[in-house]
């Protein structure tokens, strides 16, 4: 593993070589989000370094948060930066798909850097982290749409925070009664990324 430093967010990170580098997506939903002060529990799925949790967890000290990634090797990364940063017991570490396991259903919010592009013939041929890090399925946000599903039948009562790329924006397989709002954009070299909020709440939860 080799250590580097994220002087914006004070922090360092230890990156083994298969999880996935902190990138323009991470900064851009990093920096996109607002914390409310009275929040109290966030979820992160797919954590990767922990940089998004790690960075909010030190700006929020009163907040818990649970992280997960269904990668071992970004789990245990997970760990060891929560531990150089010096916030071990602010963060509970899960190794798990999305949040299967987590029982708590109004978390203030729930955060995700998914996996959001296109798979094409040519991604048959990168390695398995590189597929898990950056292919959401044959349209993309297969994954994104996945958890979508799950937190609307399971009742979960929260704000729902992800990144899709205008490689794969597809509103109209949104259920209709899921209510969502596109926080910020930018622009990078061939796509656009769009920072969207899910809103869960008992008026449009059935
Ligand atoms: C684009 S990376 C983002 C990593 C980190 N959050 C960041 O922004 O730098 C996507 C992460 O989601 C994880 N992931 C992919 N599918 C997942 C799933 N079904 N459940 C949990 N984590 C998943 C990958 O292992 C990877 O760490």
């Amino acid at each position: 593993m080799v250590r580097y430093n994220f002087p914006e967010y004070q922090i360092e990170l230890e990156i083994d070589e298969e999880v996935y580098f902190p990138s323009e997506d991470t900064f851009f939903l990093i920096n996109s989000l607002e914390i409310k002060h009275d929040y109290s529990l966030i979820y992160e799925i797919g954590g990767g370094s922990g940089i998004i949790t790690i960075a909010l967890a030190k700006q929020n000290p009163k907040i818990r948060f649970v992280v997960t990634d269904i990668s071992y090797k970004a789990a245990k990364s997970i760990d060891v930066n929560r531990r150089l940063n010096g916030i071990n017991n602010q963060i509970d570490i899960v190794c798990m798909d999305k949040i299967s396991a987590l029982k708590r259903k109004s978390p203030n919010l729930i955060i995700w850097n998914p996996p959001y592009l296109p798979k094409d013939t040519e991604s048959e041929l990168l390695s398995n982290y590189e597929k898990l890090t950056l292919f959401g399925g044959k349209e993309g946000y297969e994954e994104v749409y996945e958890l979508i599903d799950y937190l609307k039948k399971n009742n979960f009562k929260t704000t729902f925070l992800t990144l899709f790329s205008s490689l794969a924006w597809d509103t109209t397989k949104f259920s209709k009664d899921i209510e969502f709002k596109i926080l910020n954009t930018t622009k990078f070299f061939f796509e656009k990324l769009y920072v969207v909020g899910f809103i869960f709440s008992d008026n449009n939860v059935k």
